[in-house]
């Protein structure tokens, strides 16, 4: 797979996780959450990723698990912390850099990996004041 290229296809997303998670799992802080506390079988959760930004980012509609739930499930057992959001936000960011992606579909991925990062880490580190925003935003609509 060529460097420099968009985030624009199922084959470019493959390649993308693989060396975004090489990344993470090589990482001794996130790596032990991923290994030891959910006890993940890398060769099933990659494809699950992959199809998470397949929906994301390609509109493939397959991917149907409740993403907020499996992150509510690894933190009951072993709680994030926000170090934990910045670094795998870092990764994220180098994975990119790395290979030099760029185009409208990877800056919808960055966009969209901070907003959803930021959203995991306020649900579950600070759920008292997700909570308020959310039914503030309900209330006003
Ligand atoms: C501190 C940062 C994060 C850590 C340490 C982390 C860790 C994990 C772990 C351990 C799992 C596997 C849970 C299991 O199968 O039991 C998981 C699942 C998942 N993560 Fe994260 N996560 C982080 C942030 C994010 C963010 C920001 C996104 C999206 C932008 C994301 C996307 C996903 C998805 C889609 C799954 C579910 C895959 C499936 O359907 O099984 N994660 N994460």
């Amino acid at each position: 797979m060529p460097s420099g290229q968009d985030l624009d296809s199922a084959a470019a997303i493959q390649v993308f996780v693989r060396r975004f998670y090489d990344r993470l799992l090589a990482d001794p802080e996130l790596a032990p959450l991923f290994l030891e506390v959910a006890g993940i079988d890398i060769e099933a959760h990659r494809p699950r990723i992959e199809a998470f930004w397949r929906k994301l980012l390609l509109g493939d509609p397959r991917y149907q698990r409740h993403m907020m739930d499996i992150h509510r499930q690894v933190h009951r057992r072993q709680p994030f912390r926000p170090g934990h959001f910045r670094r795998w936000l870092g990764h994220f960011e180098a994975t990119l850099a790395a290979a030099d992606w760029h185009g409208p579909l990877t800056d919808r991925a960055r966009f969209l990996a901070h907003n959803i990062a930021a959203n995991l880490e306020e649900a579950l580190v600070t759920p008292d004041q997700y909570r308020q925003r959310r039914s503030a935003t309900v209330k006003t609509g």
